[in-house]
C-alpha cells in the first residue's frame, strides 16, 4: 500500500464482519460495519449478553483464535486487511483490557508485571524503569509496588492492568469495562487519563454500561444490539442510562421483635495487615453495604464471614452460636457468598444444572432461572454466558440453597439496566423472606435502589 494511503484511511474499518461461536445455533453478530478515526474516544453500549465482548474480541484475534468459532468479514488497520494477522501481530498496534481481569495477569508480582510487558516491547531498560514508575504513580499503586499480585485487590487488579496497557500506547485501545471495580478516585483518575491519551492522538474503545459517566468526555458511541452494531448520538448517552425502576416492597415475612436475636455478629475481626473491622450485628431482612475504596479489605471481610478465611483476632456468631472456628463447609448452609470472579464458582455442566442442585427444591430452582431471566439459556454450558450473564447465574445458584445469610462482592458490575432490576428484584423478594444481605458495590445507584445500612471499611 501506498504510504499516503496508511495515514488517510481511518484507524480501523469494519466490513461486513460476522462472528459465529460454536454450539450456538446462529451469528452472536452479523453485519458489523465500524469505524474507527485516530484519536477519538468510542463507547460500546448495549444488554447483557447482546455481543460487546465478543466484538472486542474479533477485533484483536482473540475469536476465533482463543474462543474458536467462525468469523468472516474484514478488518483494515490504516487501510491494511489484517485479518490473517496473528494476535501477536495485532498486539503490535491494538491493546485489549477483558473484562476478567484474573486472566490477563503473567507474573506473581506487581513491579515485574509492569516491567515484564515493557520489556516484551525491546525498549531500553532505563526507558522502562521510567514508564513504569510513572504508570505506578497514575495508578496509585507505588505503595503496592513490591507486592505479590496476589494480595491485590480486584480493583487494584484492574489499575495494574490498565498501567501496563497504557504504558505500551498502542494506537487503539479496547477496555471491556475498565471502570467495573474502580472506586470513585480511580474512576475520574482514569477518565483523565484517557482523555490526555486521546489528545495525543490514541484511540480509545471502551464497553462501559453507567453511560452518564462517559457523557462530555466521549466523542461516538454504538450500542450492540439485535447481533449487530449501531450508531448512537452521543447527546442519547445520558437518556440511555435507564434509572432503576423502584423496587417493590413487601411485607417482611419475619417481624423482628425487640428479642429478635441478630443472625450475625462479629467483635473485634482482624487479619494481616488491615486495621480491625468494624462490628457488624445483622438481623434477617438486613441489607449492608461494606464502602470503602480499592484495597480497603471488603473481600477480605466477606471472606472472614464465610469462613474462607481464619481471622487472626475477634470472633464470629451466626444465629447465637459461636462460628469462628468452624470450617467453610459447615458456614456455607447458612451463608452463601457470591464471589467476585463468577467464573470461580460455575462447575455444573449447564445453565439449569447449576441451580437444580442437590437438596434444591425443583420449584424453588425453576422461580430463579426465572426471575435472573436464565430460562432462555437454560441448556447453555456456563462457559457460553457473558460475564454479566455468569454473574446472574452465580447468584441464582447460591440463592437457590436459601442461605439466612448472603455475601455478595460487586457482582452488580457490568449489568444493564433491564438486568441489573431483575438482580435487585431478586434480592429484595429475598431480603423481604428473611434473609440477609450484605454486599459491596461502588455503584451509587445500587445503594440507591437498595437503601442498604452503609458500613465504612479502611
Ligand atoms: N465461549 C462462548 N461459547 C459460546 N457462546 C458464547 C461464548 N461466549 C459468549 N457466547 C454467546 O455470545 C453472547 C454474547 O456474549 P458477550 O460476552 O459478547 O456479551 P456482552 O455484551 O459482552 O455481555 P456482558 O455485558 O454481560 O459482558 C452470549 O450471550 C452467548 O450467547
Ligand atoms: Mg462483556
Amino acid at each position: 500500500m501506498a504510504p499516503d494511503a496508511m495515514t488517510t484511511s481511518p484507524l480501523l474499518q469494519v466490513a461486513n464482519l460476522a462472528f459465529t461461536y460454536i454450539g450456538q445455533p446462529g451469528p452472536t453478530l452479523h453485519d458489523v460495519h465500524l469505524t474507527l478515526q485516530a484519536g477519538e474516544l468510542v463507547v460500546l453500549a448495549g444488554a447483557t449478553g447482546s455481543g460487546k465482548s465478543t466484538l472486542l474480541n474479533c477485533l484483536t484475534g482473540i475469536a476465533p483464535d482463543h474462543t474458536g468459532g467462525r468469523l468472516s468479514g474484514q478488518v483494515l488497520y490504516r487501510g491494511q486487511d489484517i485479518t490473517a494477522w496473528s494476535m501477536r501481530m495485532r498486539s503490535q498496534v491494538m491493546g485489549i483490557l477483558l473484562q476478567n481481569v484474573e486472566t490477563q495477569l503473567f507474573t506473581d508480582q506487581v513491579w515485574e508485571e509492569l516491567v515484564f510487558g515493557l520489556e516484551n516491547w525491546n525498549l531500553p531498560p532505563g526507558e522502562i524503569q521510567a514508564l513504569a514508575q510513572t504508570a505506578l504513580a497514575d495508578f496509585d499503586l507505588v505503595a503496592q509496588r513490591h507486592w505479590p499480585i496476589a494480595r491485590l485487590s480486584a480493583g487494584q487488579k484492574q489499575r495494574l492492568l490498565l498501567a501496563c496497557l497504557l504504558t505500551r500506547q498502542p494506537d487503539l485501545l479496547l477496555l471491556d469495562e475498565p471502570f467495573a471495580f474502580l472506586d470513585t478516585a480511580g474512576v475520574k483518575q482514569l477518565l483523565r487519563l484517557l482523555r490526555r491519551r486521546v489528545q495525543r492522538g490514541q484511540t480509545v474503545v471502551l464497553i462501559e454500561h453507567r453511560l452518564e459517566l462517559l457523557q462530555g468526555i466521549c466523542d461516538r458511541a454504538y450500542r450492540v444490539e439485535a447481533g449487530t452494531v449501531c450508531p448512537m448520538a452521543v447527546s442519547e448517552l445520558a437518556a440511555a442510562t435507564v434509572s432503576l425502576p423502584p423496587l417493590t416492597s413487601r411485607p417482611r415475612q419475619v417481624a423482628r421483635g425487640p428479642t429478635t436475636p441478630p443472625v450475625l455478629q462479629t467483635h473485634g475481626l482482624s487479619w494481616g495487615g488491615y486495621p480491625a473491622f468494624p462490628d457488624l450485628k445483622v438481623f434477617p431482612g438486613d441489607i449492608v453495604l461494606l464502602q470503602g475504596d480499592n484495597g480497603c479489605g471488603k473481600t477480605t471481610l466477606l471472606k472472614l464471614l464465610s469462613g474462607l478465611l481464619k481471622p487472626s483476632s475477634g470472633r464470629i456468631w451466626l444465629q447465637g452460636r459461636e462460628v469462628t472456628g468452624q470450617r467453610v463447609v459447615q458456614r456455607s448452609q447458612t451463608v452463601g457468598f457470591v464471589l467476585q470472579n463468577p467464573n470461580h464458582q460455575l462447575f455444573a455442566d449447564s445453565v439449569a444444572a447449576e441451580l437444580h442442585q442437590p437438596g434444591v427444591a425443583p420449584a424453588q430452582a425453576q422461580a430463579l432461572l426465572q426471575q435472573l431471566n436464565l430460562t432462555p439459556c437454560r441448556d447453555q454450558h456456563p462457559r457460553a454466558l457473558s460475564q454479566g450473564q455468569k454473574r446472574q447465574l452465580a447468584l441464582g445458584a447460591v440463592l437457590a440453597r436459601q442461605p439466612q445469610v448472603c455475601l455478595l462482592d460487586e457482582i452488580m458490575v457490568g449489568q444493564d439496566a433491564t438486568s441489573l432490576a431483575l438482580m435487585l428484584e431478586t434480592l429484595k423478594t429475598f431480603t423481604d423472606q428473611g434473609g440477609a444481605l450484605i454486599f459491596t458495590s461502588h455503584d451509587g445507584a445500587i445503594a440507591t435502589a437498595l437503601a442498604p445500612e452503609i458500613i465504612a471499611i479502611g
